[in-house]
């Protein structure tokens, strides 16, 4: 298949209505949304949302998030929506965060691979609000990586993994966060993170009174969250921020293999004379995190020291600790 690639940046008409018609015809398309590249399909097609787990060779028990172009679209594939939940909706979307509602009978059964649930997302970017808007429809889309790679963050990271497998991706430049989106349980009276991410257990705590940090970073809620995600081709190394670890990380450093340093910008003068990737300022880490990776790829490395720091947030430190060589355990 010929993979065309559009510049929503220079003609987002062009761009979305393309993408629109192509999702209306039980196609698939990749996108950009505020977080990360999604790889798109009409969430009431079955055979459409199967072209989804072929291309991105996704495990068929990892359900798919729905993304709706605003909240009007809301009582369409979600029901059963409680005075928390509304509230946390109103607060938080569009943007980067997913609810787990009750789903309708509308959503086709692969989207959530048979639970009773469904996420849904309201993506604030305006390039996936416009293809939402115009294709009219509920679009289920997970990141648009091969499965277990990291997810992309620019379309040509979406090219590399899926170039020859999906008919379209938009290109709408550099994703504003770099990282998937918080997934939050808003069923019960409590919520439950599912997935950290840029909407913080302080933000939500703050409008819901309550919340539950059920995943911690390593336990197994999410069904997605078992399988070793965002992983490189090089072999990951993550490293703590102890006087200890920094002499272990560069004693590591000369395994013989071809190695790089990733830390963040503060950082810098610690790796003076090795190979390093900065990742900017450590609280920034997340808008580099996934580029990171993948440059160092890129760049054939064939180990990845990572120079974790507790500035660089609990969304970090999830992905990359499944990233970890030794995190088959994690
Ligand atoms: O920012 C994002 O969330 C991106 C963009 C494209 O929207 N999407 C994304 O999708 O990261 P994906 O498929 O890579 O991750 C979705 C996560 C998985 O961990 C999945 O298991 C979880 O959401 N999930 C989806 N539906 C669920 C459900 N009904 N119950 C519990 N977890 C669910
Ligand atoms: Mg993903």
């Amino acid at each position: 298949m010929d993979t065309k690639v559009i510049f929503a940046l220079k003609d987002m008409d062009e761009a979305t209505k393309e993408g629109a018609k192509l999702l209306q015809m039980g196609e698939i398309v990749v996108f950009p949304t505020e977080t990360v590249y999604g790889l798109g399909a009409n969430a009431l097609n079955e055979n459409a949302v199967a072209k989804i787990f072929t291309a991105k060779g996704r495990p068929q028990d990892n359900p798919l998030i729905v993304h709706l172009s605003g909240k009007d679209k809301l009582n369409t594939v979600a029901k059963d929506i409680s005075p928390t939940a509304k509230k946390l909706i109103d607060a938080f979307a569009p943007g980067a965060i997913s609810f787990i509602l009750n789903k309708k009978e509308e959503i086709a059964s692969n989207v959530t691979c048979g639970l009773d649930s469904v996420a849904i997302r309201i993506p604030s970017n305006i390039i996936a609000k416009n293809l939402l808007l115009r294709a009219n429809l509920p679009v289920a889309a997970p990141s648009a990586n091969i499965s277990g790679r990291p997810s992309p963050t620019l379309a040509k990271h979406a090219y590399e993994d899926l170039c020859g497998k999906v008919p379209l991706i938009i290109d709408g430049g550099r994703c504003d966060i770099g990282l998937e989106s918080t997934v939050v349980d808003v069923r019960g009276d409590v919520p439950v993170i599912l997935r950290p991410g840029k909407v913080t257990a302080q933000d939500i705590e703050k409008i819901a009174g309550k919340v539950d940090i059920g995943s911690k970073t390593k336990e197994i809620i999410s069904p997605g969250t078992k399988y070793k995600h965002y992983a490189p081709k090089a072999d990951v190394f993550v490293f703590y921020e102890t006087k200890k670890e920094l002499e272990k990380l560069k004693a590591m450093y000369y395994s013989g293999k071809k190695t790089v340093v990733l830390c963040s910008q503060d950082y810098k003068k610690e790796f003076e004379g090795y190979n390093t990737i900065l990742l900017g300022e450590s609280t920034e880490a997340e808008y580099s995190l996934y580029k990171a990776l993948r440059d160092a790829d890129e760049q054939n490395y064939q180990v990845i020291l990572f120079y974790l720091q507790d500035a660089m947030g609990v969304a970090v430190e999830n992905r990359i600790l499944k990233a970890d060589k030794r995190g088959e355990k994690n």
